[in-house]
């Protein structure tokens, strides 16, 4: 055998890193104007290392709107996922644009961002329907949820392609310095992440990451993508968003290494 230099290969599969551009629509909404725009922001995401551009699309726009949907979907290079409520008018504008995937995500007005996941165990047709209408269109459809074995199960059941696991839990117990909370949220996303695997969902993950409370989800091997926005692009006013895009991505390669602690 060779005694050649050797790199440290990843033991884990590449980890697919969504993008989510809303909060600089946020900014360029408190005035009304067309800056900083959202399409940048996306062409500038995919430079530094973004395999996809996340949108969410709400129902009272109050960051993306019709038109950014419109501009991502004719001149994005990479997949756009469209974050959107299970309704009809949203049905309407997915089947017009055809996004690579739509991630269904629970909406409430009053709310300041998803704080929950989709409640999936008591979902009617009508959730049914949506997804597969869209499924019908070619379109991957990805459900929002908690890390919990009976969403993930009516998931499967619903027809979903895609579990977007809901770390939102995880990172707050981060802010609040909560170890124990932290230890006890993340062994429930590795529960539902193996779970979600084991009755054939693809793995996604996301809400609330930072740089601090990336990689322990980063390394969980069942997890394919995470979606990551707001703290990017806070920290995209300091260092800007290249610079953030390229930290986390960093982050989230080092944690798929063995010498992080990651297996199979
Ligand atoms: N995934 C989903 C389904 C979301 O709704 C959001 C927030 O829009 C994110 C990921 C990204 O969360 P954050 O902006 O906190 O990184």
């Amino acid at each position: 055998m060779s005694a050649g230099p050797r790199t440290m290969q990843p033991i884990l599969g590449y980890l697919r890193l969504g993008v989510n551009i809303d909060h600089v629509a946020t900014l360029r909404n408190a005035r009304g104007g067309r800056h900083p725009d959202p399409l940048r922001a996306a062409h500038l995401a995919v430079e530094a290392g973004a395999d996809g551009i996340t949108a969410h699309l709400r129902e009272d726009r109050r960051h993306i709107s019709d038109a950014d949907i419109t501009r991502l979907k004719s001149e994005l290079t990479r997949p756009l996922n469209l974050e959107m409520a299970a309704t009809d008018e949203m049905l309407a504008i997915a089947l017009k644009h055809v996004p690579n995937a739509c991630c269904l995500v629970p909406e409430r007005r009053e709310e300041r961002t998803t704080e929950g996941g989709l409640n999936v165990s008591t979902a009617g047709p009508h959730l049914a329907r949506i997804i597969g209408l869209l499924k019908d269109k070619g379109i991957r459809v990805s459900l929002f949820i908690e890390a919990d074995a009976k969403a993930i199960e009516a998931s499967a059941r619903l027809g979903a392609d895609i579990v977007e696991l809901h770390t939102g839990a995880y990172c707050e117990r981060a802010l609040d310095d909560d170890a124990t909370g932290m230890a006890h949220e993340l062994s429930r996303i590795a529960t539902a992440a193996r779970l979600g695997a084991e009755t054939g969902l693809e793995v996604h993950a996301g809400h609330g990451l930072t740089y601090n409370t990336v990689a322990a989800v980063a390394r969980l091997p069942q997890v394919v993508e995470l979606n990551i926005g707001h703290f990017l692009v806070g920290e995209a006013v300091f260092g800007g968003l290249d610079k953030a895009i390229r930290r986390m991505r960093t982050l989230m390669d080092g944690a798929r290494l063995p010498a992080a602690g990651g297996s199979g």
